[in-house]
């Protein structure tokens, strides 16, 4: 990680806080793998990426092997009888931080990749995990890490308090019919849980200088950057490589560097 970034050398400058949401399939995982690697790659601040689909996608493109285990149980107690809180709890003595460092998976660029878990390990197992991932992103200092979450596809888990770690909000949109319509939803959604100047749109497989405008024009959200349709980083994808090592140069790759800088231009 180098400091590259003029935002993030400000006396103020806060790292991100962004949640990724979108209708299924738009294009969010891609986006974020990508994302959350350029931008560990472009400050000093470590960057740690949240996956809360039990489904594995996020870790090939960041670039891992399959890796969908969740906190390790070993790092989850039950709360003793009368104390207040959810069921389960991080250990005694180990930090949000501490969690992280300790079970968090590192990926390329050093991004910090956790996963809610899936269900390999069991219901009990996955309850477990989900608490301490919560307790995780309520619990990590604000002013240290930067937060990306990749929120599973549909409006239930992001605002049922999933995406309450987040103060800013990227909608991912395709500008297809059915995509303009979710876009919408999202749009209204998403306007309760942050401010205006904290939504954005980002538009995904566009195919044309028009969609932008659309996306614009049908959802009332600020289109922040337009990743194009590309067929390379489609390809990389399929064979389950991370498109940023098996082809850095793609055209899409080079607007999700572009959406690094815009978002931390104005959130940072
Ligand atoms: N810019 C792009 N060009 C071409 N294909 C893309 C692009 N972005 C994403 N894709 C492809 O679109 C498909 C869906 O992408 P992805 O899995 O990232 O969507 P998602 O929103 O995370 O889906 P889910 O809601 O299921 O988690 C994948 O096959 C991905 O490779
Ligand atoms: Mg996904």
């Amino acid at each position: 990680m180098t400091s590259t970034s003029s935002a993030s050398d400000t006396a103020d400058a806060r790292p991100l806080r962004t949640a990724f949401v979108g209708k299924g399939g738009a294009g969010k995982s891609a986006i974020v793998g990508t994302f959350a690697r350029l931008l560990a790659r472009a400050d000093d601040e470590p960057v740690l990426v949240l996956d809360s689909d039990p489904m594995p996608g996020l870790a090939f493109t960041l670039g891992l092997e399959i890796d969908d285990a969740g906190i390790d149980d070993a790092a989850v107690v039950e709360r003793a009888e009368g104390e207040e809180g959810p069921r389960f709890r991080l250990r005694p003595g180990l930090s949000a931080e501490d969690a992280v460092e300790a079970y968090a998976t590192v990926a390329p660029d050093g991004v910090r990749f956790l996963q809610i878990g899936n269900l390999r390990g069991g219901v009990g197992s996955i309850m477990r995990s989900q608490h301490a991932f919560h307790q995780i992103k309520s619990e990590l200092p604000r002013n240290r890490w930067h937060v990306i979450g990749d929120l599973p596809g549909g409006t239930r888990q992001p605002f049922l308090g999933w995406a309450g770690f987040a103060d800013s909000v990227v909608v991912v949109i395709e500008a297809s019919a059915k995509g303009l319509l979710s876009g919408r939803r999202f749009a209204k959604l998403a306007g309760s849980v942050v401010e205006p100047d904290r939504l954005f749109a980002v538009v995904s497989k566009a195919r044309s200088s028009d969609d932008a405008q659309q996306v614009e024009s049908r959802t009332g959200l600020r289109v922040i950057e337009s990743i194009p349709w590309d067929d390379a980083f489609a390809d990389a994808e399929r064979e389950g490589l991370a498109p940023l090592d098996a082809v850095p140069d793609a055209p899409a790759i080079q607007q999700i560097q572009s959406l690094v800088h815009a978002l931390q231009g104005v959130l940072t």
